[in-house]
């Protein structure tokens, strides 16, 4: 059990160190932050499995690239295999995509549609425990049960991966069950999207055990920037994992929790880039471009680069180390590359980052993260290595390829334009004895509560998440890509007396990888509004008739949270 001190401690620590920066945050917007919410929550399970693995003795593995052409219906299988992910452990049994986890990198063009015949073959048991209190994971249902969502892009709701939507092995279906295959018209920007598990009440579960991996589309824009391509560009998948002796996954079952096995965070002590725990890559004395996805539950990474010795031990004497380049986010190639000395990256977030290692031959440097866990709260464990780069490879080619000043286009939402703003509550139900959370919901609604949010199609909302609780909340809108408008301090005391909205500063700008910027997933901060304004434009070539419903979800990417009513269905309406 995490004691108050601790806590105090801890946020005292986050305080007083220079990650709110990085946060977006100044340290005095921040300690008032904290002082408006309540109470910390409890954190009982703090996990360590025992299992100490050393860093940085595994090459990096590459998910195999899966390149879709015009028509074609690729095949994808769930299927529990066997991988191991450390020289020193046993082999772990996963759940993966044609025997990959994460699966293999889709590769698509821009305004080239593909579709994905998405199928189950797992076994009839979990892998991971179940807790049947959750809503939609009832004992009744059958305990494997799956449904592919494609994070970030724009297809029919038939097509979306909808909770409800899921399927077993043996022919069980939920009730939104597509039994044709998934279409995908790819028809948005260049970008870096992922499919991932989206079943209703066990998406923790089945993501844990491994169902994500990345989906990219390209198109001219793309093309004609010359950014290192081919082997010098990299998918990094990060997934925190706690692992037993004998190699096999654990998830926590909650000790004294409110439910009696789920927890209200997954946090492993071990980091795994693309499946494998803090593995190496070494590289030639150029450019690359890392495809980066938090593919974690709940961990946000903080990431940031120092130079090491060939082991991956951080050198004492600071040196110089290559600077990470931001060029892309969730929705797209930003307008012009940011310089970064870290980043700070939720669950489900993507970011595209050029790092150019010409200066540094024969160097190493280690990739660490030093975000608290639970974000910003902290208290579990938070391994700082993430990864290794040797700069080793003699240089095979002179590298011509380019991270230009200027990248894709941006045209700015309109905020005038916007039919309504809508402010969106996100709050927890706490056990009294001891903070430990019930539930969190969405606009005070649990899942099954009657639509509150349907936007016309075709037309652009702000919409203003009102985050009442302790934790960031990384928020994720199905169907659409948005655009941050700005923070703003609110009253959360206020709020819990009165239900209304009390705003007590002025708007905060954003960071500068988050505006100007097409983003589908937005950190949500204590004591904060974060006003996103958004399009909801139906597929192109969509037949509807008027007053014709299009159901979608929005949640919060937290998965535990998810899982547990921190999501909501909602109706674009023709
Ligand atoms: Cu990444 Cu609704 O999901
Ligand atoms: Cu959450």
């Amino acid at each position: 059990m995490l004691r108050r001190a601790d806590q105090d401690l801890n946020r005292r620590r986050f305080i007083q160190s220079g990650l709110s920066a990085a946060a977006g945050l100044t340290a005095n917007c921040r300690a008032r932050a904290f002082a408006q919410t309540a109470t910390p929550m409890a954190s009982p399970e703090i996990v360590s499995s025992g299992v100490k693995l050393v860093p940085y003795v595994d090459p990096l593995p590459l998910p195999p690239m899966l390149r879709a052409s015009a028509g074609q219906t690729l095949d994808m299988q769930m299927r529990q295999f066997r991988r191991k992910l450390h020289r020193d452990l046993p082999p772990t049994t996963l759940w993966g995509y044609n025997g990959f986890s994460p699966g293999p990198t889709i590769e698509t063009r821009r305004g080239v549609p593909i579709e994905v015949r998405w199928s189950n073959h797992l076994p009839a048991k979990h892998l991971l425990p179940i807790d049947f209190t959750i809503h939609g994971a009832e004992a009744s249902l059958p305990q494997v049960r799956t449904v592919t969502h494609l994070h970030g892009a724009a297809v029919l709701p038939p097509d979306d991966g909808y909770p409800e939507a899921w399927f077993s092995a043996h022919g069980e279906t939920g009730p939104a069950f597509n039994p044709k295959p998934s279409r995908y018209p790819n028809d948005q920007p260049a970008t870096a999207l992922w499919y991932h598990d989206h079943a209703l009440g066990i998406t923790r579960l089945n993501n844990y055990a491994g169902l994500s991996g990345l989906y990219l589309i390209r198109d001219e824009i793309e093309d004609a920037l010359g950014l290192p391509a081919g082997e010098f560009e990299i998918p990094l998948v990060l997934q925190d994992r706690l692992f037993k002796a004998d190699g096999s996954l654990l998830y926590p079952k909650a000790v004294n929790g409110t439910h009696p096995i789920w927890i209200q965070e997954f946090f492993g002590d071990h980091n795994c880039v693309n499946g494998q725990v803090a593995p190496f890559l070494e590289v030639e004395p150029r450019k690359y471009r890392f495809r980066l996805l938090n593919a974690a539950n709940a961990r946000f990474y903080h990431l940031r680069l120092y130079s090491a010795d060939a082991a991956g031990k951080v050198l004492d004497s600071p040196a110089d180390v290559p600077v990470l380049v931001q060029i892309g986010t969730d929705g797209g190639l930003l307008p012009a590359p940011i310089h970064l000395g870290s980043l700070l990256i939720s669950p489900a977030e993507r970011f595209d980052v050029v790092i150019d290692f010409a200066d540094f031959a024969g160097q190493c440097f280690v990739l660490t993260n030093d975000a608290p866990a639970p974000y910003t709260m902290g208290g579990q464990a938070a391994a700082p290595e993430v990864m290794l780069f040797k700069v080793t490879k003699p240089l095979s080619s002179k590298d011509a390829s380019r991270a230009p000043d200027e990248l894709a286009p941006f045209i700015p939402l309109n905020p005038a334009h916007a039919e309504r703003e809508r402010v969106l509550w996100l709050s927890e139900q706490e056990r009294k004895s001891d903070g430990y959370v019930i539930i969190s919901l969405l606009g005070n609604a649990r899942w099954h509560e009657p639509i509150t949010e349907d936007p016309r199609a075709g037309s652009t909302e702000i919409w203003t998440f009102a985050n009442t609780t302790g934790d960031v909340h990384p928020i994720h809108v199905h169907l659409v890509r948005f655009q941050v408008l700005n923070r703003q301090a609110f009253d959360v005391q206020a709020y819990q007396q009165t239900g209304k909205l009390v705003l007590t500063g002025y708007p905060i700008p954003v960071e500068r990888n988050e505006r100007p910027a097409w983003k589908d997933t937005i950190k949500t901060y204590p004591g904060y509004v974060t006003r996103v304004i958004q399009r909801f434009d139906l597929p192109t070539g969509t037949a509807a008739a008027t007053g014709d419903r299009f159901r979608y979800v929005w949640h919060c990417h937290v998965l535990e949270h998810e899982d547990n009513e921190m999501m909501r269905p909602y109706d674009v309406i023709a």
